[in-house]
């Protein structure tokens, strides 16, 4: 392992750009095969902490142009055994009002043209168990969202007072753009709870590295064609006011780990 290490990794979404109760934090450069990543470490609760604002710092980033896989192998890389990452969503269901905070635990990708992942045929990889992967990998994904992560952030949220809606079916679309109400309506009928663009090919990086990852949503905005429309500076407002409870909610979970 390198000079940096961590236990701990968060990848900020659109709105959280830095973790201010990060201490002693220091700025560097994570190479990888796939690009370089510039990561934060510090320290919450004693331990040792890895932050990387995924769509950069000042989210000049897009969803479908993000390098997920360069972010999840400096994690990898950095020795980080839990990835806690956020994520702001569209609503499909009325009871998910926007500032409601969404710990999902199913995922539908429909998103057409990422770096889906790792195992293109020649990639090899030394597991931290010491085994080795390599060639033509098919992962399992029956669940996609670490299941002991998931419910430390719900014991953490809960305990802390925070109301918290445990489980939903996240959508990921490509982007830029928002979705019509069409596709909307459509990905109501097919269990969808949650809208977002940048899940995937994230939960699924994590999952071929077996990395513990799950996500914190939160809730901007009601999905096209349930509200008048969707603009991205309303998902930048509504996610500032809970950007103080996600790191509050961030450090809970870290206590518990
Ligand atoms: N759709 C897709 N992504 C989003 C949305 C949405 O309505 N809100 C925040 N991210």
């Amino acid at each position: 392992m390198g000079k940096y290490e961590a236990e701990i990794g968060i990848i900020g979404g659109s709105g959280f750009y830095e973790l201010f109760n990060l201490m002693n934090k220091e700025t560097i450069n994570v190479e990888t095969p796939f690009g370089s990543v510039s990561v934060e470490i510090g320290e919450i609760a004693d331990k040792k902490v890895a932050f990387l604002a995924r769509h950069g710092k000042a989210h000049t980033v897009p969803p479908h142009k993000v390098n997920y896989k360069a972010n999840a192998m400096s994690m990898f890389k950095l020795g980080v055994s839990y990835v806690i990452a956020t994520n702001a969503v569209g609503s499909l269901r009325e009871h998910l009002a926007p500032g409601a905070i969404v710990i999902p635990n199913q995922i539908i990708d429909f998103t057409k043209n990422r770096d889906y992942t790792f195992f293109n045929g020649s990639f090899s990889i030394k597991m931290r168990d010491g085994s080795i992967k390599k060639g033509v990998v098919h992962t399992d994904v029956t669940e996609p969202y670490c299941e002991e992560l998931r419910r430390k952030i719900i014991n953490a949220a809960s305990a802390a007072g925070y109301k918290i809606h445990d489980g939903g079916v996240y959508v990921c679309t490509e982007g830029p753009r928002f979705e019509t109400p069409a596709e909307i309506n459509f990905f109501k009928m097919i269990g969808g709870d949650l809208v977002g663009m940048t899940a995937s090919p994230e939960v699924f990086l994590f999952k071929e590295l077996e990395i513990c990852y799950a996500s914190i949503c939160v809730v901007t905005n009601y999905a096209a064609g349930m509200q008048k429309r969707v603009t991205h500076e309303e998902v930048l407002e509504i996610f500032n006011k809970r950007k103080k409870d996600i790191a509050e909610i961030i450090k809970k979970t870290i206590k518990l780990i």
